[in-house]
């Protein structure tokens, strides 16, 4: 057994009965011992080792380059830094493309300290979800704007605003909690679609570029920080640095904000 800290490990429970109690919770992507410890110290729910590391740490232009052995080294390096926040991994592209493949990859996430696997997609992820689900491993299912596939959608912008595709969305979201997901990520909706999922499923929702409404939220800690190398930010980015004295105060000012639901502001909202 690993002593690390007095505190708790946040588990699932841990956000479900905050999202019960009507509290938000706050997440962060980290892809390193130090920052990842940081994060932890300032009571950030979760850590999300993403494959934007594929864009913000291997300098690609896309999330598809990523491969298992990188995913793998950079959640060891979290892992170490880790304090007592849920630790979920990203599943690479084309990680989990046939239920075998996927099985045989959230196991190595799993065993080299991940507590979740994030998956991207709807319907064609919810036979899966299952399948891990029930071997144990919790599935958050990361819907909207999904970074891997890019190429398909053909841009980075906001996911669901014409009418079947918002009922699509939402029928996909309560389909993806029967199949046994823990969690849904959404990435790049508009508020109202963010409203619609909420009411129709029980599970915490995350949110990236989706609105206040979320039980939780996500940023990526590069935009956090205001160092990412895009050109210009998406509108849901806020550098929390800015205002802030130190890396610690910025995170610190970050999950503030996401709790006490100043952030994000309609400023950072698509309506
Ligand atoms: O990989 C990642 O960092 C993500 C977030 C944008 C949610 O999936």
């Amino acid at each position: 057994m690993s002593i690390k800290s007095d505190k708790d490990l946040i588990t699932i429970s841990t956000l479900k009965r905050l999202k019960e109690k009507g509290e938000k919770f706050a997440c962060l992507t980290a892809y390193e011992a130090t920052i990842a410890e940081k994060i932890s110290k300032s009571g950030i729910e979760v850590i999300l080792v993403g494959d934007s590391l594929g864009m913000v740490i291997q300098g690609h232009d896309s999330t598809l380059p990523v491969t298992m052995e990188n995913l793998i080294y950079h959640l060891k390096c979290v892992v170490r830094g880790n304090i007592n926040s849920h630790i979920m991994a990203d599943m690479p592209f084309m990680s989990y493309s046939t239920d075998h493949l996927a099985l045989e990859n959230a196991t190595k996430l799993m065993q080299n300290g991940a507590h979740s696997i994030k998956i991207e997609g709807g319907t064609w992820i919810c036979k899966l979800t299952s399948i891990l689900a029930e071997r144990g491993i919790p599935v958050c299912a990361h819907m909207g704007l999904t970074p891997q596939s890019i190429n398909r959608i053909g841009g980075y912008f906001v996911q669901g605003r014409d009418v079947n595709k918002k009922k699509n969305m939402i029928e996909e979201a309560k389909a993806l909690e029967d199949a046994g997901a823990e969690m849904i990520l959404l990435e790049c909706v508009p508020d109202d679609l963010t409203a619609d999922i909420l009411e129709k499923i029980t599970i915490p929702v995350i949110g990236i570029g989706a609105g206040q409404r979320t039980d939780g939220q996500i940023m990526v800690i590069h935009d956090l920080l205001g160092i990412s190398c895009l050109e210009k930010s998406p509108k849901f980015v806020k550098d929390f640095l800015k205002d802030s004295s130190s890396i610690e105060e910025a995170i610190s000012n970050y999950s503030k904000s996401v709790k006490n639901k100043s952030f994000p502001s309609d400023n950072h909202t698509f309506f």
